[in-house]
């Protein structure tokens, strides 16, 4: 008996509203789509550049001690060799042999049903927001059409990963319901290959990068040779990433071609590294919280010991209430001298740093905060998607949509209108101070439909303000209405005052 996974409407809403507003389409459409694969229209490629502007001067440019860079995709293969990601970047995969399907071993959970103590069946559930609650229900039904009296113990769910052999015949495959199809878990490389050069023998074989970190290592000894970096400093990095999921889904949360904002942050070997780590975790979520995520849907998850990467002193991760539940935005790992004594050996090449302060040489270690844009671009629409109730031209009551983006990242900073399309008064100063705003933000300007619809059009696109260009703009004293997308208020500015006020909102 399967169960299977509830239906997200807020998932549902966010990527109805992506297509139909342009942010977010899925890839290569016209051919039927490509999974795990996705692009960004016009309001979406604006999204993300200002996630990643906001990043990129807030880590980089406002702080002496991270310097950035911009390194290949595609990198000497020996690099990958050196991380381990050749021999270990891999997945636990199992196939239904008989729908075709594939699943992740360590998002595919099964328990078994016990009833007095006899177990008559299994279950099995895809990871999902409420399997706990889905996987008793489908226990409650085996028993109830199986006939079985008595009590049904809790339903303990477990990783497929943890499936003995001979119970693989009898968990039954999430797709047919029918026990004995699913196969034993076995690793799947998440590497991309391709070949590089006119011969395509083994020799060329390269990887399209699964994470930019290594990019950071490779480069480490040309940032200290060539910069005046002292310890601590770190290397940042913002790039596409591309890895061969399993299971892309939910989305863009988990895709195969996505984009990591990376830090390799480098510190002496005696440091508290205990402490810097917790200064980074609070770093990363006050950085969250700047460009609009509540604090209280981030948590940590610290990871426990006897889970860590042989190499990883200590790892947390930053989680996010997503519409499909709470997971992984961000990971801050203390990641020891591992990557670069890795990459000393196979080069060659010293990786020892003089420690001005010290006055010792050595090998750095690291801490490592690497976030996804896609990521985060998924977690800033989900905070910001909100439905409410307001009056409309005639003061009826309507639902709206709007996305209540912090001004910071809005793609549309303001929208610009004139009262009436047809009055050339008007038109030339909406005009006029379009262009002008023009110059310094992403501003729009909309003429056509009614004023409220107008308003809702931006609300929908989560533009913060709307300023009309009126009759007393003309006739009276040059001040526009100024219009905040999330309460409704209107409030009449100068122009002088309306530039100062956007400056504050969007870059103060
Ligand atoms: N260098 C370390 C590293 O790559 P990771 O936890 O595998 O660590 C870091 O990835 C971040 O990259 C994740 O927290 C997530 O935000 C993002 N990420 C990883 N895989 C992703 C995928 N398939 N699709 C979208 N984002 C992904």
């Amino acid at each position: 008996m399967t169960a299977s996974a509830t239906n997200d409407t807020l998932m549902e809403d966010i990527v109805g509203l992506c297509k139909r507003r342009g942010f977010i389409f899925q890839s290569s459409e016209i051919y039927g789509g490509y999974n795990g694969f996705y692009d960004y229209g016009p309001l979406g490629v604006e999204l993300r550049n200002n996630i990643k502007q906001a990043w990129w001067r807030d880590f980089v440019q406002c702080r002496d001690d991270i310097e950035g860079l911009d390194s290949t995709i595609i990198m000497h293969p020996e690099i990958w060799k050196a991380s381990g990601h050749v021999d270990g970047f891999s997945d636990p995969m199992v196939d239904c042999k008989e729908s075709k399907l594939r699943y992740r071993a360590d998002q595919l959970f099964f328990a078994p049903v016990i009833v007095n103590g006899e177990t008559i069946g299994y279950v099995s559930i895809v990871e999902c927001i409420d399997q706990q609650e889905v996987a008793e229900k489908a226990a409650a039904e085996m028993k109830r059409k199986m006939a079985k009296q008595g009590e049904l113990d809790t339903i303990v769910l477990k990783e497929y990963t943890e499936a003995k052999p001979e119970q693989y015949e009898l968990i039954p495959s999430p797709a047919t319901g029918k026990p004995g199809s699913l196969t034993e878990p076995r690793e799947f490389k998440l590497m991309f290959e391709t070949k590089v050069g006119p011969l395509a023998d083994d020799a060329a074989t390269a990887y399209l990068r699964p994470e930019t970190a290594q990019g950071i290592f490779a480069n480490y000894k040309n940032i200290v040779d060539t910069g005046r970096v002292k310890i601590p400093f770190g290397i940042a990095q913002i790039g596409k990433a591309f890895r061969n999921e399993i299971t892309p889904r939910n989305f863009i949360f988990r895709s195969r071609e996505f984009e990591q904002m990376e830090i390799e942050y480098f510190i002496s070997p005696s440091a508290d590294w205990k402490n810097l780590h917790r200064e980074w975790i609070d770093t990363c979520t006050d950085w969250l919280v700047s460009i609009g995520l509540p604090r209280e849907g981030i948590s940590e998850d610290i990871h426990p010991e006897d889970k860590l990467a042989f190499y990883s002193q200590a790892t947390t991760d930053l989680m996010f209430q997503f519409p499909h539940g709470e997971q992984e935005l961000w990971g801050i790992a203390c990641r020891s001298d591992y990557d670069l004594k890795q990459h000393q050996e196979h080069s060659g090449k010293s990786m020892t740093i003089f420690d001005e302060t010290a006055k010792e040489k050595y090998v750095p270690h690291v801490i490592e905060p690497s976030l996804g844009v896609d990521r985060t671009l998924l977690a800033v629409l989900s905070a910001a998607y909100t439905e409410d109730e307001v009056p409309n031209d005639k003061g009826k009551i309507e639902k709206r949509i709007l996305l209540k983006f912090s001004p910071k990242i809005a793609p549309v900073k303001a929208a610009i209108f004139p009262l009436l399309k047809n009055k050339p008064e008007l038109v030339e100063v909406a005009k006029r101070l379009y262009k002008k705003l023009q110059r310094r933000w992403n501003v729009f300007y909309d003429a056509s439909g009614a004023i409220g619809r107008r308003y809702r059009r931006q609300d929908e696109i989560g533009t913060p303000f709307g300023i009309t260009i009126d009759f007393d703009t003309i006739e009276k004293d040059g001040t526009v209405t100024l219009r905040d997308r999330d309460t409704c208020e209107q409030r009449r500015v100068s122009e002088d005052e309306l530039i100062k006020f956007l400056e504050e909102q969007i870059s103060g």
